[in-house]
């Protein structure tokens, strides 16, 4: 177990390469199986659904303290209940509606950048990317604009993370050490609780419901849930709906800097499309080549890497019994680079994606079946939005001798960040 708290990456490949697409080790107690073949994933998370459940996985243990029972965490009618409550909002014809508001926030962020555009100052772009689709979901999604309260609520979102972060428990751990993250995290728990109450009650005030100007999915809430369920949605909804998308555009923005080809083509994309427009919703059938970059970006470093569930009985998957309790894994880390499925795995070619989308349960960065990422299309069609916002007025490049190394925590982030210089195109 100690390899996979230094390395998870390394572990979970290497358990695939050396033993297989079904292995079983024992971590933290217990046994754990891994699957890592199209079949079998399909078969975890769509064909026999009903035997696996998020319930006392890692996930939950680490996600539970602080979103409750929301939409990520809750199992059965309960949850069937919130998706059926969410679905509406999250349709591709509804998401296409916030192109306004993508695109007037990352230009926002554009102003900001430009003191270091002209001179030369690198900037911790994957912060900066954090703090943006924060702005833009709670905006969107919970219609609230958190104006300067973004700043320290993106600082609370940071500690809470730095807590909960690390998939494996340090069986060691140093106690002072843990003890400042889990002040920081409970003073930050307090905070997000908090900024989410004012939240409700600031769109409650201004005649929240469906009688809003413009009704958010927070209105449709409103008059559905009690208070405690709000405010678990809500910041349910504010952790799963920013950091994985900031982590995809990050990891774009790297690749393509270090494949300028690919990036020369997004941008001659860019200007043959928008030539000096804003883009917006109606261009997205037109931006191929941002939206490949970006599929890409997610098969060689998908912001979810690894998806985990308690088989609820005894199954048998391919011949090998899983028994009732057991806890299952599956790694699109290793599916995203597995040499039986994929032709130069390692190489970041998005014209792998000219042909429509690679087999479901081979590439899965919104995972699949029922529990399938409710946000899968926003986070595309603002992912693709703010890359053209930003590819169209700069050119961003790594600071000389920047380290990047993936880190394994809850989501797949660059370890160091990611120090790049914006420059004027
Ligand atoms: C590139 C960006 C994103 C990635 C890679 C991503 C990835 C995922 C994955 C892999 C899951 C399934 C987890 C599992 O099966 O255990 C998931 C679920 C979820 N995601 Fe996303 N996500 C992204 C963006 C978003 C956005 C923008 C939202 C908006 C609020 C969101 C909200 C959720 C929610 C609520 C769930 C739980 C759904 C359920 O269980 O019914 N995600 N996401």
């Amino acid at each position: 177990m100690a390899e996979m708290r230094a390395d998870p990456l390394a572990f979970v490949t290497e358990m695939n390469r050396r033993y297989g697409d079904i292995t079983s080790h024992v971590g933290d107690g217990e046994r754990i199986y891994m699957l890592h073949r199209p079949d079998l994933v399909r078969h975890v998370l769509k064909d026999n659904v009903a035997n696996y459940t998020k319930a006392d996985t890692p996930d939950d243990a680490m996600l539970r303290p602080l979103l409750g029972n929301g939409l990520l965490t809750s199992n059965g009618d309960e949850w069937a209940r919130q998706r059926k409550l969410c679905a509406p909002a999250f349709r591709r014809t509804a998401v296409t509606t916030f192109d306004g508001i993508i695109t007037e926030e990352t230009e926002a962020l554009l102003e900001r950048w430009r003191p270091a555009m002209e001179s030369g100052t690198p900037l911790p772009v994957e912060h900066h990317l954090t703090s943006l689709t924060l702005s833009i979901l709670t905006r969107a999604v919970l219609g609230v604009d958190m104006g300067a309260a973004g700043e320290g609520f993106g600082r609370a979102v940071d500690a809470t993370n730095r807590f909960m972060g690390h998939y494996v428990p340090d069986p060691d751990p140093d106690p002072i050490d843990t003890a400042l993250r889990r002040k920081g995290y409970v003073q930050a728990r307090t905070f997000l609780q908090l900024i989410a109450r004012t939240v409700i009650a600031s769109r409650r005030a201004a005649g929240g419901g469906a009688a809003h100007a413009s009704p958010s999915l927070l209105d449709a809430m409103i008059g559905e849930l009690d208070d405690e369920a709000l405010r678990d949605q809500v910041l349910t909804l504010v952790m799963a709906g920013h950091e994985t998308t900031a982590k995809a555009l990050t990891w774009t923005l790297y690749l393509l800097d270090r494949h300028p080809a690919e990036a020369d083509r997004v941008r001659a994309e860019i200007d043959a499309v928008l030539g000096d427009r804003t883009p917006t919703a109606a261009d997205l059938p037109d931006l191929v080549h941002c939206r490949r970059a970006i599929e890409e970006a997610m098969r060689l470093y998908p912001p979810v890497w690894l998806v985990s569930r308690r088989a609820v009985g005894p199954d048998v998957v391919d011949g090998y019994e899983i028994p009732a309790g057991a806890l299952v894994c599956v790694s699109q880390w290793v599916l995203h680079r597995h040499p039986d499925h994929w032709d130069r795995p390692e190489e970041y070619v998005p014209d792998r994606f000219a042909d429509g989308a690679p087999p479901h349960h081979l590439y899965l960065p919104f995972g699949g079946g029922e529990r399938i990422c409710i946000g899968q299309h926003l986070a595309m069609v603002e992912a693709t939005l703010v890359l053209a916002v930003l590819m169209r007025a700069t050119r961003l490049e790594l600071e000389p001798g920047f380290t990047v190394e993936p880190e394994a925590l809850v989501t797949l982030r660059p370890k160091h960040g990611m120090r790049m210089t914006a420059r004027n195109r």
